[in-house]
């Protein structure tokens, strides 16, 4: 789809975007200003995830913020009268999840409900994206990773997420309330939490790599596959733009695979210097660890013409560049 008929669909467009603070969304909110669209962005500013202030300095369009926690401000006002809803407003972390499970319900299963009862009372007519993770299919059976795949999460992250998919299909079977779900690999990129590994490992690396620390990779086999934020932010774009999505939970990645290990020398050499050690994977982590992942995501790039962009060399230098000019904001 090209930038015409995405500034077509979203110029002058009333959107709302939860967890607009936070990373993604914070990338997501800034396109969309710049497409000419009028962006409500709802953030909590919740400790220990990756919402922050200046995610949004300097930011063009019509952009206006409202702090509020969307486990228990009432969500009417936030979607009455507008066209599309983007629920960003989650929390990424595995091991958080299984620390802290009732946390975890609350912030990604009860948000996204009181969300879809909002837009059920007051805007029936808004579309729904939500931001949903490959972790809902668990430890793949196989690669790449296609949406036939069975759907067996191995953290209580992943079934929270997963039970929130369920909700949007069911508010859209029953109430008619629009949504189309993406299931999202380790996205990357300006605006991460690089504080520590809470939203990817990648952060952590990254924040070392710029301290000129050396940074742990664990065991450095496995395979994963990343979407530069700008990537992504397109593909929720046409998820709401592109009327065959309607309905779907699609599978988005980043083109070719990479075993960590690869992944730490790309980003060192993007660095240009830097170092890592190996160490054994740490006991809580390998329990809920799924292994290798990559991702099919062959069904969404035929609906919607999608396709990442940015290669992985490019997305590691962009993303160094943002850190060395905006550190102090992230740490
Ligand atoms: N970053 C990734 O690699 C990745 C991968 C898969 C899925 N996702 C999903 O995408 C979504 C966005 O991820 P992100 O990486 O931008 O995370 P993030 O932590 O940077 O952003 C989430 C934002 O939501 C806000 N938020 C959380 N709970 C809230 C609440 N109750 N009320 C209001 N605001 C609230 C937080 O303050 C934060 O600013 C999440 O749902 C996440 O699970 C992300």
């Amino acid at each position: 789809m090209s930038e015409e008929t995405l500034r077509a669909a979203f110029a002058g467009a009333r959107v709302t975007i939860a967890g607009g603070l936070g990373f993604i969304g914070s990338n997501l909110a800034r396109r969309l200003g710049d497409l000419g669209a009028e962006v409500l962005v709802v953030d909590a500013l919740l400790p220990g995830l990756g919402g922050n202030r200046h995610n949004l300095d300097g930011a063009h369009g019509r952009l206006a913020v409202e702090v509020a926690d969307l486990r228990e401000a009432d969500a009417i006002p936030f979607v009455e009268g507008r066209e599309y809803l983007f629920n960003l407003a989650g929390q990424t972390s595995h091991q958080g999840s299984m620390d802290a499970p009732l946390d975890d319900l609350d912030l990604n299963c009860r948000v996204a409900l009181r969300l879809l009862e909002a837009c059920r009372k007051a805007a029936p007519e808004a579309f729904v994206v939500f931001a949903s993770t490959r972790q809902v299919y668990g430890k793949p059976h196989y690669l790449p990773v296609d949406e036939q795949h069975p759907l067996a999460p191995v953290d209580v992250n992943g079934i929270h997420k997963l039970a929130a998919e369920a909700y949007h299909a069911l508010y859209r079977e029953v109430y008619g309330v629009k949504s189309a779900v993406l299931r999202l690999t380790n996205t990357y990129g300006p605006r991460m939490r690089i504080k520590d590994a809470r939203q990817t490992f990648l952060g952590a690396w990254l924040r070392a790599v710029l301290e000129g620390r050396p940074f742990e990779v664990w065991e450095g086999e496995q395979l994963r596959d990343l979407t530069y934020v700008d990537d992504a932010v397109e593909a929720l774009l046409l998820a709401a733009a592109v009327t065959e999505a309607e309905g779907g939970a699609f599978n988005i990645g980043g083109g070719r695979r990479i075993a960590l290990k690869r992944l730490a020398d790309a980003l060192v050499a993007a660095n240009g210097g830097g170092d890592y050690v190996v160490e054994p994977f740490p006991d809580a982590r390998k329990r809920i660890d799924i292994g290798d992942y990559h991702a099919d995501d062959r069904l969404f790039r035929r609906i919607t013409g999608w396709k990442p962009r940015v290669t992985l060399n490019d997305g590691l230098t962009r993303t160094l560049e943002y850190y060395r000019d905006h550190l102090a904001a992230y740490l």
